[in-house]
């Protein structure tokens, strides 16, 4: 029999391997979307996510298959479950307005199951404020109840890695936001079934910030190295050198360049935490998003220098997009870099794009055989580092393209090796006069 019920609102990256994780800790498991055939998918233990995401797939078929996890689209079902985790996008707008019509769906729909003792935890990222002005509020008017008093209240937020997502549930610390004492131990009772990290107690408030802090800390970063990169090309220097003597002085990890930021949370979390302060946008945190924002731009400039040097133009040429994913081994395409370089492309040129893992979409077909992407090709733009890129047949390569361009975002191609092969090569960060010199020298 198993232990307790819980109900996970939100199937997506977050919320499914959640949901195993508690199924295989002996939970009786209740997921819970309003996604029809994400819903159908994970009822018959298939996961809805392309790409490598270890030990996930193995899980969510066995927990399914052993009746310890169903999945359903009815929130009525969270009435049944002494927990809830609220999992649900928390996307921005085209202003960087954060839209919580999801939360704000979700928490009502299960604020109407509350029962006497239950916990309601909400993962999805927040802007700094959201429990206590919106969550709290929603829940005790559709419930009737109060919280503290009749249900447990937690603001525990997600440090999932996407590509690790069960080993990072299972080791990265976390922090708990509680409104109070009761909560927080109930809080730890469930969280300490499926974590062996450290849990880090705190108030809701600290929680939220905590959370977006994290992920605006990891942008600025992104974008120092990034605008180190655009100097380095200025100066005819390679980036990923001085990044790497840069790091041999105590205290300094400078992060690696690269096309851009993508996926669901680092492109929005620094706006989420902006929000909080509507009159006054931290400055550094809105340049370091501008900074990453421009970088598929700048990889796209480099295209059609490349293409230029070589007597062609962008229009009427054949470019090769290779990486439609965000990062590397995933599938997942949300706000990848990839995006905008094929926008600015495709209405020009002819454009091929290559992924292993990510689906087409928008009219637009993936091709998988990564030669066969490149047949004819004009210019490849390498714009994520999958594995399967590290180990291309530069030959193979040069016979198939009608015109030799490497555009490198990702540093995975070494420049010298590409221009004794015949290759025009240009890469974010590769500065041109110091590799010729060295050449020379
Ligand atoms: N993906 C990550 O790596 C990651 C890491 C840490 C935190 N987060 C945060 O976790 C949250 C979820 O992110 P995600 O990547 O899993 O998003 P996702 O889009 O993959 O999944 C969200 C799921 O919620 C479902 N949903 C939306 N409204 C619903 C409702 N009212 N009732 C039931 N289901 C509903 C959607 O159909 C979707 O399947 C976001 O706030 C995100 O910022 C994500």
């Amino acid at each position: 029999m198993p232990r307790k019920r819980i109900a996970v609102v939100g199937l997506g990256y977050v919320g499914l391997p959640l949901a195993c994780l508690f199924a295989e800790k002996g939970f009786g498991a209740i997921g819970i979307d309003t996604d029809a055939a994400k819903v159908d998918l994970v009822g018959r233990g298939q996961s809805p996510f392309p790409g490598k995401e270890p030990g996930l797939a193995e899980l969510l078929c066995k927990v399914v298959r052993d009746g310890r996890l169903v999945a359903t689209s009815d929130l009525e079902e969270c009435g049944k479950a002494k927990a809830v985790f609220i999992c649900v996008d928390t996307p921005i707008d085209e202003d960087k307005c954060p839209v919580l019509d999801f939360l704000k769906k979700a928490v009502g729909d299960v604020g109407k199951e509350l029962r006497n003792g239950m916990l309601v935890s909400v993962e999805s990222t927040l802007p700094p404020g959201t429990m206590q002005k919106v969550v709290i509020p929603l829940l005790e008017k559709s419930s009737g109840l109060k919280a503290g008093r009749n249900f447990f209240i937690l603001y525990c937020p997600e440090r999932i890695n996407p590509g690790r997502s069960i080993e990072s549930l299972k080791k990265n610390e976390r922090v708990i936001g509680s409104i109070d004492s009761r909560s927080l131990k109930k809080g730890l009772e469930y969280y300490s079934a499926i974590t062996e990290a450290e849990l880090h107690p705190t108030d809701l408030l600290t929680a939220e910030i905590v959370k977006t802090v994290e992920n605006a800390y990891r942008d600025v970063q992104i974008a120092f190295a990034n605008e180190v990169a655009l100097v380095c090309e200025e100066l005819g220097a390679d980036a990923y050198e001085v990044r790497r003597l840069v790091n041999t002085s105590p205290f300094r990890d400078m992060h690696f360049p690269g096309s851009g930021v993508g996926g669901h949370c680092l492109t929005k979390d620094s706006w989420l935490l902006a929000s909080a302060l509507p009159e006054k946008c931290p400055p550094l945190i809105s340049a370091a998003r501008a900074i990453n924002d421009s970088m598929p731009d700048h990889l796209a400039s480099l295209a059609t220098e490349a293409l230029r040097e070589t007597g062609r133009r962008a229009r009427g040429s054949k470019i090769t997009i290779l990486g439609l994913a965000f990062r590397r081994d995933l599938g997942d395409t949300r706000n990848s870099p990839a995006l905008p370089i094929l926008d600015r492309f495709r209405r020009i040129a002819q454009v091929a794009v290559h992924d292993p893992y990510a689906q087409g979409s928008r009219g637009l077909s993936v091709v998988r055989d990564v030669y066969a992407a490149l047949e004819g090709s004009d210019c490849a733009i390498f714009v994520t580092d999958h594995s399967e890129y590290g180990s291309m047949d530069l030959g193979r390569m040069a016979k198939v393209m009608r015109t030799r361009i490497i555009v490198d975002g990702r540093n995975i191609f070494d420049a010298e090796e590409c221009r004794r092969r015949g290759f025009v090569y240009k890469g974010i960060g590769k500065g041109e006069r110091v590799s010729s010199s060295s050449r020379s020298a």
